[in-house]
C-alpha cells in the first residue's frame, strides 16, 4: 500500500539522484524512516538531459522496500516506451516534461489510462504559458528550479515568479493540481518557494548525505509550516 497524494499538506520528497547509488534499495529505506511524504526517482535518458540515472528495473528493486509514495520524473525523450513498465514497477505518479511538445496530450492520456498520477514539468526557460491549456488535467506542476540533468545544482531565483502564476492561476480556476519544486531546495529557498505558493519540495542534496535525513526533514517541514 503506497501513501496516497493529499494536496492539504505540504509534501516533501527526498530526491535518490542525491543518494549513494551503490546502496539505493538501504538509501530508499533510509527516506521511508525519515518522516518525509513521497520518494522522487529522477530518470533521465542522455538525450532529453545529458546524463543518465536509473531505469524501471532500480524502481521495481525497491518498491517493497518502502510505503512511500513513488513520483517518478520523467527526463526523457520518449516517454511513451517508458510510462507501462515504470508504472508496472511501482510508480504512483509520473511527471513528464511540458518540451516535448505534441506529444504531450497523448502522454497524459496514456499516464491516466495507467490508472496513475499525471504531473507535469516545465524547465527555467519554458514560459508558464505554455504549461496553461493542460492545467485542468494534471495532479501536479513541477516548476524546475534547476536546468535538468544534476543534483546539487543552484537554485535559479528568477523561477519564483512562475511558482507565483501557478498558484494564482490554481486559485482563479478553482484546480487542485500540486505545486512542485525541484532543483536547488533547502530550507532557506523552500522558505521562498512556500510564500510563492509551492506546496510540494523535492530535495536531493540538502536532505541526503551522511548523518540523519530524519531531522532534515523534520527541520524542513518546520520551515515550510511556519
Ligand atoms: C534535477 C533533478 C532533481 C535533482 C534535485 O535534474 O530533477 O530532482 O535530483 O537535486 P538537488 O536537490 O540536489 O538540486
Ligand atoms: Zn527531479
Amino acid at each position: 500500500m503506497t501513501k496516497i497524494s493529499n494536496r492539504a499538506e505540504n509534501i516533501i520528497a527526498p530526491s535518490l539522484l542525491a543518494s549513494n547509488p551503490a546502496r539505493f534499495g538501504s538509501e530508499a529505506e533510509r527516506a521511508g524512516r525519515s518522516g518525509a511524504d513521497w520518494l522522487h526517482l529522477d530518470i533521465m535518458d542522455g538525450h532529453f538531459v545529458p546524463n543518465i540515472s536509473f531505469g524501471p528495473q532500480v524502481v521495481k528493486a525497491i518498491r517493497p522496500l518502502t510505503t512511500l509514495f513513488f513520483d517518478v520524473h520523467l527526463m526523457v525523450s520518449k516517454p511513451e516506451i517508458l510510462l507501462e513498465p515504470f508504472a508496472q514497477a511501482g510508480a504512483d505518479e509520473m511527471i513528464i516534461h511540458v518540451e516535448l511538445g505534441e506529444q504531450v496530450p497523448s502522454l497524459i492520456e496514456k499516464i491516466k489510462e495507467l490508472g496513475k498520477k499525471v504531473g507535469l514539468a516545465l524547465n527555467p526557460p519554458t514560459p508558464f504559458a505554455v504549461v496553461q491549456p493542460f492545467l485542468d488535467q494534471i495532479d501536479l506542476l513541477l516548476v524546475m528550479t534547476v536546468n535538468p540533468g544534476f543534483g546539487g545544482q543552484e537554485f535559479i531565483r528568477e523561477t519564483i515568479p512562475k511558482i507565483q502564476l501557478a498558484e494564482a492561476r490554481r486559485r482563479d480556476k478553482q484546480l487542485s493540481y500540486r505545486i512542485s519544486v525541484d532543483g536547488g531546495i533547502n530550507c532557506q529557498t523552500a522558505t521562498e518557494c512556500v510564500l510563492a505558493g509551492a506546496d510540494t519540495f523535492v530535495a536531493g542534496t540538502s536532505l541526503f548525505g551522511p548523518g540523519s535525513i530524519k531531522s532534515r526533514v523534520t527541520k524542513m517541514r518546520q520551515i515550510i509550516n511556519r
